[in-house]
């Protein structure tokens, strides 16, 4: 049995396997409110077997959306919205995971398949942003935003708590804090974007001050036995990924003695200059091995995970406790069968589908 397929436990849930759906915004909701397209697509994803399938980047505020067709969970009409589809993905078998995030200065952009940068200054749909500092991201998303102040600060953590109620009162079992790709948690954290002067900015403790009172402030409300995880970069690829691994690694340390139990390892994109090694097949793998053995925690990777021995060597070499596997999965919403068969899975279909598609895959060959 290939370790790919083997169950993972995490607090009390259990993944039926080791792949995972990582969040992928669709950019189709409407104030923030899920509709049919996205109970279609994640039940059809949750379908195709995965262990784990996280819903998008969801805004725990609307200013925290990264584009006007992002989901968001500040109130209960979405709320309402989002829970048959955390049923919808409990009844194929996986878990239903969900993202919550603030975009801050990447914030109010136009859709990717529109530009993918600012809404222009003059038009209506567009916000005003914020960040730790004033310091706009540059290329495409030059917008500059406001410097939080301190009540801002309280009031962007008291949403993260607000809506990780909502998730859990939704019926969402694995919750994913968006610290990761350069928006406001991890825009706190580089110096990059971070030059404040007072407790949020400046020396480690303070730069890290953000993520770390709010993963305390989540845990306190999402229940001890459901996992608390964070999605964040831990390498620029800037030419300092020595320091900033290091750097990220202790606050992941300190993170999980706030009672974090996942890191979904990425890549920090807090500049637009970093030079991403793409094309390189599983290139954050060995980041993540880092992680896990250095940071004593369990970790899903993702990006570029090119074909079914590649996942499997991932897990099988330790290198990561989850896959992530994104876009293979849009091509292919039963990626997770293709797998099992390449990988030899005894009885693949009734391995990976749900009854009324495995028997018939199973039967006639
Ligand atoms: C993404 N990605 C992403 N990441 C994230 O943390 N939150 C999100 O909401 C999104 N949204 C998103 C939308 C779409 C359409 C894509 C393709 C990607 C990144 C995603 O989770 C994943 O890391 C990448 O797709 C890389 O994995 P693959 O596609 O190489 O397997």
């Amino acid at each position: 049995m290939p370790r790919l397929f083997s169950p993972f436990q995490l607090k009390s849930v259990t993944l039926r396997n080791r792949i995972a759906v990582p969040p992928m915004c669709q950019y189709s909701a409407v104030d923030g409110v899920p509709n049919a397209w996205h109970l279609a697509h994640y039940t059809g994803l949750a379908r195709g077997g995965a262990g784990l399938v996280i819903v998008e980047a969801t805004g725990v505020s609307p200013e925290g959306r990264i584009t006007p067709g992002c989901l968001g969970l500040w109130n209960d009409a979405q709320a309402d919205a989002l829970a048959p589809i955390a049923a919808a993905i409990a009844g194929t078998g996986a878990v239903p995971g969900i993202q919550i995030g603030h975009a801050g200065r990447k914030a109010s952009a136009n859709l990717p398949w529109e530009g993918d940068d600012h809404i222009a200054e003059d038009d209506a749909r567009g916000w005003p942003t914020l960040a730790p500092s004033a310091i706009a991201f540059g290329g495409g998303l030059s917008k500059l935003p406001r410097e939080m102040t301190l009540d801002d600060i309280k009031r962007v953590q008291a949403d993260f708590v607000a809506a990780a109620e909502r998730a859990r009162d939704a019926g969402f079992k694995w919750l994913e804090l968006h610290f990761a790709h350069g928006y406001l948690a991890q825009s706190f954290f580089s110096a990059y974007s971070n030059q404040r002067d007072d407790q949020y900015g400046g020396s480690f403790d303070n730069r890290a001050r953000f993520l770390l009172e709010t993963v305390a402030a989540v845990r306190a409300v999402w229940p001890a036995e459901l996992p608390l995880t964070a999605r964040m970069g831990v390498i620029e690829y800037d030419g300092h990924d020595e320091e900033t691994l290091a750097e990220s690694i202790e606050l992941v340390k300190q993170m999980r003695e706030q009672g974090l139990d996942l890191l979904n390892v990425s890549i920090n994109f807090v500049i637009p200059t970093g030079v991403v090694p793409w094309g390189t097949p599983s290139f954050l793998a060995p980041i993540a091995q880092r992680v896990r053995n250095e940071a004593g925690i369990a970790v899903a990777v993702g990006w570029c995970v090119d074909g079914a021995e590649a996942a499997e060597a991932i897990v099988a070499q330790q290198q990561s406790d989850l896959v992530m596997i994104g876009r293979a999965h849009l091509a292919n919403p039963h990626y997770p069968y293709q797998l099992a068969q390449e990988l030899g899975v005894e009885n693949p279909a009734w391995a990976t589908l749900p009854a009324p598609y495995a028997h018939w895959l199973a039967r006639y060959r």
